[in-house]
């Protein structure tokens, strides 16, 4: 690691600011209302910023910079219980230490962003650290990029170079690959790209619904076959998240997935696993190592809980010089940062099937059992995806009510988001962090909102 500028005394004031921050921050540990003489400041503040940005948000939430664990305080004085963590950005919570101590090392630096031309040594060693947490699996490189839609693009662009001339993209129905001019066409909500040329062809397979996975495999494999059959020739890749984010959750059997890249194999297509969001949540590092898949993708894309996005690739899919490049790998705090979680989560006790991420999953899914039945009322229904990724959807997931619920719940103390369409399902990414003291609070809440709503 380059370790910027150091001595005694600034390693003193360093430790000092350290410990002076997590002290200060861990203040800011429990649910607050907004101070009465500040609640016009959100509503106020995001108007002004909606002109400037042209348009408005979805809720009234700005963040003081003040939070602890699942708590993040906003300016109007409330702390709130962040499950949404910036749409999955906050793996860890707020105010964690090692997120501290890598903004402190990156400030003894000469320089904040840095890029591919003038290197330093927190690139490599994030970079090989990637490279070595995917050892099983026929991935060898890996690329920085300034967001996950890149990473994508940076994806698609290796596959393109090594598939002599066949561009059209496999994709599964529901996914979302970014909002780039390639990966707008992957993702599939067309709402996301109203008036946009199609700049990429792609064809979206269906994923049978059955309880039966022999059907279900055979199914899914038939509506494969037929498109094939329509396009098969153009076709260079499948593109895949394991479990959909934005899709709502859904994740499948591991036999499933098995069946579906063993016929992309056959048909000599390169295999694209997209966890920009499930990096770090499903119970190992990586979605494809949570279901055994390590020896399928040819090319996994990374972002969020990474706090730096890329690609990461096989050797046969490495690109001629001059293909992929850009000024930015990252910040130097992000990077530091980055390097920091993939140590946490591998050295400590957070995957396999012991570990915290599982435990809080069971933790969850008993909870929302539990008030299922207490309520009786068909409110709520049991959860979809895996780990860290927590949906449910209340009442019939129509789109109104699902929004509804989601904005009682930040007026009651909690930060949530939707995923899935029709039906519409509430989303949580939840934190690390989190105890089992927060989870029976968290529960509590969701019993009251939903018992207010229905009143109206
Ligand atoms: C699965 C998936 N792919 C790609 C993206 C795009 O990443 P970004 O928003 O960093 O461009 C996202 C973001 O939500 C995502 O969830």
């Amino acid at each position: 690691m380059s370790t910027g500028i150091q001595n005694n005394r600034i390693d003193e004031h360093l430790n000092l600011l350290f410990s002076e921050i997590l002290l200060a921050q861990q203040e800011f540990s429990q649910l607050r209302e907004p101070d009465l003489d500040k609640l016009d400041l959100i509503p106020q503040k995001l108007k002004e910023y909606e002109e400037v940005r042209g348009r408005g948000f979805f809720f009234p939430l700005i963040a003081s910079g003040r939070g602890h664990g699942p708590f993040s305080e906003l300016i109007d004085g409330s702390i709130k219980y962040d499950l949404i963590n910036s749409i999955g950005v906050n793996l860890l919570g707020h105010s964690h230490p090692l997120l501290i101590r890598a903004s402190l090392e990156a400030a003894t630096m000469d320089t904040n962003m840095v890029g591919n031309l003038h290197l330093y040594e927190d690139p490599i060693n994030l970079s090989k650290a990637i490279v070595d947490s995917v050892k099983g699996s026929n991935l060898k490189h890996f690329w920085f990029s300034g967001s996950g839609s890149f990473a994508n693009d940076n994806a698609l662009k290796m596959i393109w170079q090594k598939s002599e001339g066949r561009t059209r993209v496999l994709a599964l129905e529901k996914c979302f690959a970014g909002r780039s001019i390639a990966t707008q066409d992957i993702t599939h909500n067309a709402d996301y790209r109203k008036g946009m040329p199609t700049s990429l062809n792609v064809d979206h397979f269906k994923i049978h619904d059955s309880q039966d996975l022999n059907e279900q495999i055979k199914k899914t494999l038939e509506n494969l076959e037929e498109l094939y059959a329509v396009n098969g020739k153009e076709y260079c890749c499948i593109s895949l998240e394991l479990v959909q984010g934005e899709g709502g959750f859904n994740t499948y059997h591991r036999d499933l997935y098995i069946e579906i890249f063993n016929w992309a194999r056959s048909k000599k297509l390169f295999i694209w696993v997209d966890e920009i969001q499930s990096f770090g949540r499903t119970g190992q590092l990586f979605a494809f190592q949570t279901f055994g898949l390590d020896e399928y993708p040819d090319v996994v894309t990374v972002g969020k809980a990474l706090q730096v996005c890329g690609t990461i690739f096989s050797n046969e899919l490495n690109p001629k010089p001059g293909l992929i490049a850009g000024t930015f790998q990252g910040s130097l705090s992000s990077i530091k940062a980055g390097l920091k979680i993939l140590k946490y989560l591998t050295m400590g006790n957070f995957l396999g099937p012991n570990g915290r991420v599982v435990k809080i999953r069971e933790t969850f899914d008993k909870g929302l059992n539990d008030l299922a039945s207490k309520r009786n009322d068909g409110f709520f229904h049991s959860s979809t995806g895996i780990g860290l990724m927590f949906a449910f959807q209340v009442k019939d997931g129509e789109k109104d009510f699902t929004a509804n619920y989601i904005k009682a719940l930040f007026k009651n103390g909690i930060i949530c988001f939707s995923c899935g369409k029709d039906p519409y399902k509430i989303r949580f990414l939840l934190p690390l962090s989190i105890t089992d003291a927060h989870i029976e609070e968290i529960f509590s809440i969701l019993d009251k909102t939903a018992t207010e709503l229905l009143k109206g």
